[in-house]
């Protein structure tokens, strides 16, 4: 099966990327891209996803947007927990869930994310950490999609082994068998092809090298070899 390209912008991108997407992607293509809400166009034939969403439905919460509304543009898929959203806007583990369960109930596929820092890293602690995130973000059922990015990874130009991935990923799978799992962290196009080639790797998340539309097509094209 062909495995997945979700776009990252973060807060990065602009009108002249996002019709960069419209017109080297449509529809058919098994790529996702998620840029500022601001940018989420009704007409678009791409597949579309948010960055961040309110657990609530409505009401006085300034500058947060609903699920419905989500809806209401088209979008499908809905990125949750992202790390920058746990450091920068205080996002629990607790919120993620909530957030996760809104889109499930609204039918947007929540794209949870899971990580641990570096330190944790180095101190062996990843799979107890991811398996506390487990624990406390997933709604107890439902279609989401995981992700997995090591923090230390993001930005950073730094990935995990083969290895480290394989094991992350097998670890992930013998939990849920039937939920999408992608890796993200530095995927570029220089490593895309033998990340996807990893057993348990249905997709990638990509964040700075999707603002540059050669390199996402070169990872795209990655992601259609190995299907
Ligand atoms: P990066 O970001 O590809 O720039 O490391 C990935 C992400 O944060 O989703």
């Amino acid at each position: 099966m062909q495995k997945y390209v979700v776009a990252n912008w973060k807060m990065n991108g602009s009108r002249n990327l996002f019709d960069q997407y419209l017109n080297n992607f449509n529809e058919a293509d098994n790529i996702i891209v998620c840029p500022p809400f601001i940018y989420l166009n009704t007409s678009a034939k791409i597949h579309l996803g948010a960055q961040n969403i309110f657990h609530e439905p409505k009401g006085a919460f300034t500058g947060e947007l609903s699920t419905q509304m989500l809806n209401d543009v088209g979008v499908k898929y809905c990125l949750v927990g992202h790390s920058e959203r746990r450091q920068h806007f205080a996002e629990t583990n607790n919120m993620v869930r909530l957030k996760a369960q809104a889109c499930l109930d609204a039918s947007i596929t929540p794209i949870i994310c899971i990580g641990e820092t570096l330190a944790e890293h180095e101190a062996n602690l990843t799979n107890s950490v991811l398996q506390k995130q487990l624990d406390e973000c997933l709604p107890s059922n439902g279609a989401f999609w995981l992700a997995y990015e090591p923090i230390w990874a993001i930005g950073t130009g730094k990935t995990p082994t083969i290895d480290e991935i394989h094991s992350v990923h097998l670890m992930v799978r013998e939990k849920l068998p039937q939920t999408k799992l992608l890796y993200g962290g530095s995927v570029d196009p220089t490593n895309a092809k033998s990340i996807f080639a990893v057993t348990n790797v249905d997709g990638v998340l990509v964040g700075g090298a999707s603002l540059d539309i050669q390199k996402i097509k070169v990872i795209y094209d990655a992601a259609r070899a190995n299907a």
